[in-house]
């Protein structure tokens, strides 16, 4: 085979065989395929696009690129949960504890990686003592004792991604549905999952802009997991304002704790409810999505979901006592409040302009090399439609520095105000592969 005849052929619009898609990512990992020849397929497949045997063939040819993650010592369905990223997305550490209390065993690998605020492991490092540098066995015993365990990231998993998403970085390539869809899927499935539960997020904050671009990924990302014998169900939730009152990583823990005890904010909670509800369902812990809500409300209410975060808490070293105790937390310096200028309603509360004023504080990584400010970020008060008057706090800035006037303008330009009554955005905007 020559990586130059593909290349023609999907300029061509044709289809790519089962084999001439492993040819290329196996020749494309192990360097005998060079940059500007997959450059120029990407391009080919950024304009043609690939049919979904294409999509689901490139899929597994990037998860046998690398090791893959064998949790089959593992009781029960393993769901794993993706969001395509927000701001103050504190879902993941309150579904975790949520479903574990149902028997839904969650086996999570985590990173750190970069942005507004940390990872899911730097927000749980929020709590003293708790560390996910476990050994693999220790891993597994815990998932099944308690049901969900965090692991840091080991392994090389999916090379073939990390080295093509560089790729396609410089290349003006990312913006394609099949490229985007095999990429998160890929990952998701070399990291064991049976079942896997999407939220796809739209909106101004959003990866995806658009509702019709966002249902795309969605049904791409669907239909790649449903082929490869991987049972997939998305969410499309809004992002065109941060999601819940908190950014920041003590403070989306306190916020998480809140959310397990039925005392959210109203919109993490639904989004929790909706998407958990998915991965119940997934794992086969519930005959409907109806029913498997209704046991979600029930351990929130009983307060077996907040006991399951203190028990994944305590088995990972973490101190158990900040869920009753939230004051045990990191705690900033300086609280400011943000009084608004007018009378009026909000009606932009610009996310990820709002998440950049958070990583200003120290809240998240600008570099790799960055440290996080674990006690910092910014509470919310008013969401968007929410009324407020002239004087009324907007928010709280939480900050370990005595200037953020550069913040301050920051959150001052991003937050709008309308002198007419503005709507709340819905939240939930479709939900794909309900069947
Ligand atoms: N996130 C990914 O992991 N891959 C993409 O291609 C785009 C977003
Ligand atoms: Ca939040």
């Amino acid at each position: 085979m020559r990586m130059v005849d593909l290349i023609e052929k999907k300029r061509d619009g044709k289809e790519l065989t089962t084999e001439e898609i492993q040819f290329i990512i196996e020749g494309y990992t192990n360097n005998t395929i060079p940059d500007y020849q997959m450059s120029a397929l990407t391009m080919a497949i950024y304009f043609q696009g690939m049919n979904e045997r294409e999509r689901a063939d490139l899929t597994m040819a990037m998860v046998h690129s690398g090791d893959t993650i064998d949790l089959s010592a593992i009781e029960g369905i393993k769901v794993d949960k993706h969001s395509t990223g927000g701001v103050g997305d504190t879902t993941t550490l309150v579904l975790g504890p949520l479903v574990a209390a149902l028997g839904v065993p969650v086996a999570k690998m985590s990173g750190r990686g970069l942005g507004h605020t940390g990872g899911t492991i730097d927000k749980l490092e929020a709590v003293k003592g708790f560390h996910v540098e476990i050994e693999n066995d220790e891993f597994i015993r815990l998932v099944n004792e308690n049901k969900i365990a965090v692991i840091g990231q080991s392994g090389n998993l999916t090379p073939a991604d990390k080295k093509l998403y560089a790729l396609r970085d410089v290349t003006g390539t990312v913006n394609s549905i099949p490229l985007i869809a095999s990429s998160i899927m890929s990952k998701k499935i070399a990291a064991g999952a049976d079942a896997i539960c999407l939220d796809v997020k739209t909106g101004a904050g959003a990866f995806m802009k658009t509702i019709e671009d966002s249902r795309e990924l969605a049904k791409a990302m669907v239909n790649i997991g449903n082929n490869v014998g991987r049972k997939t169900m998305a969410v499309i939730s809004d992002m065109s304002q941060p999601l819940g009152y908190a950014i920041g990583n003590a403070l989306e823990v306190k916020e998480a704790i809140d959310t397990l005890r039925g005392e959210g904010p109203e919109d993490l909670t639904e989004l929790c409810l909706t998407l958990g509800s998915h991965m119940v369902y997934l794992a086969g812990k519930a005959a409907t999505l109806e029913e498997a809500r209704q046991k979600l409300l029930e351990v929130i209410s009983n307060g077996k979901a907040l006991e399951s975060f203190k028990i994944f808490l305590q088995s990972q070293g973490g101190d158990p006592e900040v869920v009753d105790n939230p004051s045990k937390l990191p705690q900033a310096k300086y609280t400011f409040d943000l009084p608004s200028l007018e009378d009026g309603y909000v009606s932009e509360i610009i996310a990820d302009e709002i998440g950049t004023a958070a990583m200003m504080l120290g809240a998240g990584r600008a570099t790799k090399e960055s440290v996080i400010d674990l006690a910092v970020g910014i509470v919310l008060h008013k969401k968007i439609g929410d009324e407020v008057k002239k004087g009324e706090s907007l928010l709280t800035i939480y900050a370990n520095q005595e200037q953020f006037e550069d913040v301050k303008e920051k959150l001052y330009a991003n937050i709008k105000i309308s002198k007419q009554k503005v709507t709340a955005p819905i939240l939930i905007h479709e939900e794909i592969g309900k069947d």
